[in-house]
């Protein structure tokens, strides 16, 4: 068990050094110590970034899920595995132990099996944040069947796309969802992206919210009716290291979302690791992350990360608003909480309530705060630390990303200080370098560069589902021989990383990526409209805003219509998401003399800083800078 807990400085320098100097020996201990496999494996590492090829843990064999349940099932079988927390707070909480895990986990997989789901099939999972979510995805992995979640906030359109790339057979769904006052349709919207899907899908249907539900003949089934029947308990699935787990999509700068494809093995290991360190996750502690299973932080950090450490993990179904702004501090009590995972958009939007909130709560529990998502602003950070940290909980701001599957750079309680907005240092294993638009490392202290990572770790994504070559243009082409993140990053004297924002056409609105193409494309299906341009700008509390610039084929009357039309179109083909704050009808946008639009004065106008646009009579339009910024929506 050495080195698998890192608790002090020393331990922390001594783990990093052998991970960087001899990877192979010291994640081949490391796995082989801490985790349950049914063979070992032949190599520990075989990689060419070139090809964007990477393995760990070849030819090794196992199951997540015996990892992540059964061993604890076995050891500490009362231990309290998941607690559901419902929207409601007059409605019961459910708590489930290890033990009552492995049989619901297995009962859903026998439930999958008799609905003919196999091995390598893709299942889609459409639900809110119920227990049978975490039952459905880990029973996907005991029988090898691969989940694709994705978000319950999305559209049918969006569903639809996602279903379609990755060809699922099922999808798990519920007849509704509660999200503070409001009730959603979930099964209309499953079964308005089947009316467009091209290929055929079976449909297991959860009750959650009791609506009456439209139900299709030989292609609906109620869990209720098939869970009766089965057993509940199921062997695990022999899978390969390098087998895929999931898939979950992620938007990117163009065209339609990328299936990220993680596999078995390395995630395992790596969730793991990274979660017990991160964290400190000690024997009894009581673990909330108030992200959605829908996003890379769910699957790594409520689910696979705490279960296979055999922690205790929450599972929030509501809003942080509902029935009040107390709600997080609430039930920090209520569960004693002990790490607190959280976004920067939800401290800023807690912040705004003011602290009369707190009144009442004592939060002496925590130990341990966590943000994620984007960069959080020394502002929000500042009153993390004091309100609900009460300036005693370290923070640990973690940079990653739904490729990297788990958490890259970030402080480690005890053993790396935190530094209000930076992420710090590079985790046991992942060596990020800074590099100038050449490609040339930036070594001096002090530098801004594009971060990129020269050494693969076990968690990173191992192809883009049905589109390598989207891979390795998307990651690998940028720099020769490393991983691209599409991120900026500042790094200074003591070689703590701050990140700066994305360094593409990717915005990280509330935390969320939402790529500006395929918003563009929804917008451009309008019949009035002939292009659009969309940007970031700052925004108090999600960080950054959309704005939209929007041509029209002809002079309108009533622009606020054509503008609440815009953004139903948005919410219909994305999800209410990447609705625009602000938008902005022009006559033209600016662009290059080949055509292209000059985003970077669309930014820089959106963004109130006009004084320095840089030379703009280069421009095939120059004049129509001013009628922009004339315009400029407050
Ligand atoms: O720009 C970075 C930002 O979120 C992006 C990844 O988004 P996604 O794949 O949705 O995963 C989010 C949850 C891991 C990154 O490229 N980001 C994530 N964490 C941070 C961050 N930016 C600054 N600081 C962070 N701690």
């Amino acid at each position: 068990m050495s080195s698998y807990q890192i608790d002090t400085p020393k331990k922390y320098d001594d783990s990093y050094k052998k991970s960087v100097n001899c990877p192979e020996t010291f994640w081949d201990e490391l796995a082989s110590q801490n985790f349950i496999w049914n063979k070992k494996w032949s190599k520990v590492i075989d990689w060419d970034f070139k090809k964007a090829k990477v393995s760990w843990f070849k030819d090794a064999k196992l199951n997540i899920t015996t990892n992540c349940i059964d061993r604890h099932a076995k050891n500490t079988p009362d231990k309290t595995a998941i607690i559901f927390e419902p929207n409601d707070p007059s409605e019961k909480n459910k708590l489930f132990t290890y033990s009552e895990l492995l049989k619901e986990v297995c009962k859903m997989a026998n439930v999958l099996k008799s609905m003919d789901v196999k091995k390598g099939d893709r299942v889609c999972i459409y639900l809110p944040m119920i227990p049978e979510l975490a039952f459905s995805v880990l029973a996907c992995a005991r029988i090898g069947a691969i989940h694709s979640v994705v978000f319950a906030g999305f559209s049918s359109q969006a569903l639809a796309t996602r279903i379609d790339d990755c060809k699922s057979s099922l999808i798990i769904t519920s007849d509704g969802s509660y999200r503070g006052k409001k009730i959603l349709n979930l099964k209309a919207i499953v079964d308005d992206a089947l009316d467009i899907c091209e290929t055929q899908q079976k449909v297991l249907l959860i009750k959650r919210t009791n609506e009456l539900v439209n139900l299709v003949d030989k292609r609906d089934f109620f869990l209720e009716d098939l869970i009766a029947n089965v057993d509940d308990s199921c062997e695990a699935e022999i899978m390969d290291a390098e087998d895929p787990l999931f898939i979950l999509y992620t938007s990117g700068s163009t065209g339609k979302p990328k299936g990220m494809v993680h596999t078995c093995g390395g995630y395992m290991v790596y969730t793991s690791y990274t979660f017990k360190n991160i964290f400190q996750y000690e024997e009894d502690d009581v673990y909330w992350c108030t992200a959605d299973i829908g996003w890379i932080t769910g699957h790594s950090y409520i689910l696979y990360g705490p279960l296979s450490n055999g922690a205790s993990t929450i599972m929030f179904e509501g809003v942080p608003s509902y029935p009040d702004f107390s709600r997080f501090w609430q039930i920090i009590d209520k569960y004693k909480v002990n790490q607190f995972y959280t976004a920067p958009t939800a401290i800023r939007a807690l912040a705004k309530q003011g602290i009369g909130f707190f009144k009442n709560c004592s939060l002496k529990s925590l130990k341990v705060l966590g943000t994620v998502g984007e960069p959080i602003n020394e502002e929000a950070w500042q009153w993390y630390n004091l309100h609900v940290g009460k300036d005693s909980c370290p923070i640990v701001d973690t940079w990653w990303q739904t490729e990297t599957g788990g958490i890259l750079i970030s402080s480690i309680p005890k053993v790396i200080p935190d530094k209000p907005t930076f992420a710090t240092k590079p985790f046991i294993g992942v060596q990020p370098i800074l590099l100038d638009d050449e490609g040339e490392e930036l070594n001096k202290p002090n530098s801004v560069g594009k971060l990129c990572i020269k050494y693969p770790w076990p968690s990173i994504a191992r192809t883009i589902w049905g589109n390598h070559q989207r891979y390795i243009d998307t990651y690998f082409s940028a720099f020769k021989n490393m991983y691209f993140t599409g991120d900026g990053a500042f790094k200074d004297k003591e070689g703590n990383f701050r990140i700066t924002g994305r360094v593409d056409d990717v915005i990280i609105v509330s935390g969320h990526n939402l790529g500006t193409a395929p918003i563009e494309d929804a917008i451009n299906e309008h019949e009035s409209i002939v292009e659009s341009a969309i940007v970031g700008f700052p925004h108090e509390i999600k960080g950054n805003a959309l704005y939209g610039f929007i041509t029209l084929k002809y002079n309108l009357e009533n622009i606020n219509h054509i503008k609440t039309e815009i953004n139903s179109l948005i919410s219909e083909k994305i999800g209410p998401i990447a609705k625009l704050d602000k938008i902005q009808i022009t006559t033209g946008l600016p662009k290059t003399r080949s055509g292209k639009i000059m985003r970077r004065i669309l930014r820089k106008i959106a963004s109130n800083q006009t004084e320095d646009l840089g030379d703009i009579s280069t421009l095939l339009n120059p004049d129509v800078v001013q009628e922009i910024i004339d315009n400029y929506q407050i």
